[in-house]
């Protein structure tokens, strides 16, 4: 045992020492998890916390699943890592499983959603030079006001949120960004050159914003009449949170590119993915694009045991149950300390009235109540509970967020 791992074990003295060492890049809450199950945290002084944001949605299946824990066992005591130089068992079944429930040919495995964001960009600039025949270094990409697609130079380029972009800049070209769910906008903004639309079918990091009813169709429409690829970035909407298997679903659109992530690892180790037809992904070609432990085979066996319970339709179907929970008693504050909710599926954005504070201060208070949650620009809570939450648990919490915004 290390020096400083025998120094004392209390939540401030562990997170003194985290914030003493590390770069500022969070604000975490004053929490110091030791171990998890189900929808539950414990601290390291045995206190118990109502997981009510799960990974930003990584946590779909809740902490320690017992089946997936189970397969990442297995997977860890027989082979980690081939990189792609070689095929390795659990490939072919993790690609051919996940392309199946997109409706889809071809999957590129990465593992980060930023990463899985870039190669969509990068697929979608090669076919349309390829296929499209834009004009050589002049493709563009739309994307909307208030995205969030991850944190590579490239990706905060095209953000529009100051703390994500402002001082790292030069940015690359080539992205133009329109009113987030204005078909016009989009519209208007394709040119000859433009290769792509790439978007969240909800915005999650800006607050579980909902575009309008229909805005999907239309822009699936405007894609193919137009020739110009959909991308859907699903890392934090898909794989079950919204109550479908993917966010788009419910607009029963298919988009040419699912960006795939978070969820797709169970928490239990990085897995994200691009999936798409063969007339798209076929563009790349050996040595165009890789990454070392993209598709690894500890990913492949926890993504595939993922995609397995996927198929079974059981945790969409408990996400749209548990969700009639969460919009109900959610509708029921607003004007009582909430000044607006955004829920679909057991997914909820919830705009704090500033009367009460601010959404750090409602986490705070959360936090001392056993409960634990995260604020997003300034006012807004967003909760993402585990799909394996009880509907107990989950009253029960939202007891205590009414407590608290109701100034109980
Ligand atoms: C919609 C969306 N895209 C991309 C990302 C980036 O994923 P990662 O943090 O795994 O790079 C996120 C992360 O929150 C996200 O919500």
């Amino acid at each position: 045992m290390t020096a400083s791992a025998t120094e004392s074990r209390s939540s401030s003295e562990l997170f003194q020492r985290s914030e003493a060492r590390t770069a500022r890049n969070y604000k975490p809450l004053p929490v110091v998890v030791e171990h998890a199950e189900g929808a539950w945290m414990t601290d390291v002084e045995g206190k118990r916390f109502l997981d009510l944001l799960a990974g930003y949605s990584a946590l779909n299946f809740g902490h320690s699943h017992p089946d997936l824990l189970r397969v990442a066992h297995e997977q860890l005591d027989r082979l980690t890592l081939t990189s792609r130089a070689f095929v390795h068992d659990q490939f072919a079944d993790f690609c051919a499983e996940l392309g199946d429930l997109c409706g889809k040919e071809l999957v590129l495995p990465m593992n980060t959603g930023a990463e899985a964001v870039e190669t969509a960009i990068k697929v979608m600039r090669k076919w349309g030079y390829e296929v499209k025949g834009v004009t050589p270094n002049q493709a563009k990409i739309i994307v909307a006001t208030g995205n969030f697609h991850g944190r590579t130079s490239t990706i905060v380029g095209f953000s529009d949120d100051p703390d994500a972009r402002d001082g790292f800049g030069p940015f690359a070209p080539g992205f133009e960004m329109v009113p987030y769910g204005d078909i016009a906008a989009v519209e208007a903004a394709i040119d000859e050159n433009t290769v792509g639309v790439l978007m969240e079918p909800i915005q999650g990091e800006g607050g579980v914003v909902l575009p309008p009813d229909g805005f999907l169709r239309d822009l699936r429409e405007l894609c193919t009449r137009t020739d110009v690829l959909m991308a859907m970035d699903e890392i934090q909407a898909g794989l079950g949170r919204t109550g479908k298997t993917f966010a788009s679903d419910h607009e029963d659109v298919v988009p040419d590119l699912y960006v795939l992530g978070k969820a797709l690892g169970a928490g239990i180790v990085p897995v994200s993915a691009v999936v798409a037809d063969r007339d798209v992904l076929g563009v790349l070609q050996p040595g165009q694009h890789g990454s070392t432990f993209g598709g690894n085979p500890l990913a492949c066996a926890v993504g595939l045991a993922v995609v397995r319970m996927l198929a079974t339709g059981e945790h969409q179907a408990r996400a749209a149950e548990l969700g009639t929970i969460l919009r109900e008693r959610l509708e029921a504050l607003v004007g009582h300390g909430v000044l607006a909710v955004r829920v679909r599926g057991l997914w909820a954005g919830i705009d704090i009235d500033p009367a009460v504070g601010t959404g750090r201060e409602v986490c705070e208070a959360l936090m001392a109540r056993g409960v634990l949650a995260k604020d997003t620009h300034g006012s807004t809570i967003r909760l993402a509970p585990p799909l394996v939450i009880s509907a107990e648990d989950l009253t029960w919490g939202l007891d205590q967020l009414a407590e608290v915004v109701r100034g109980a």
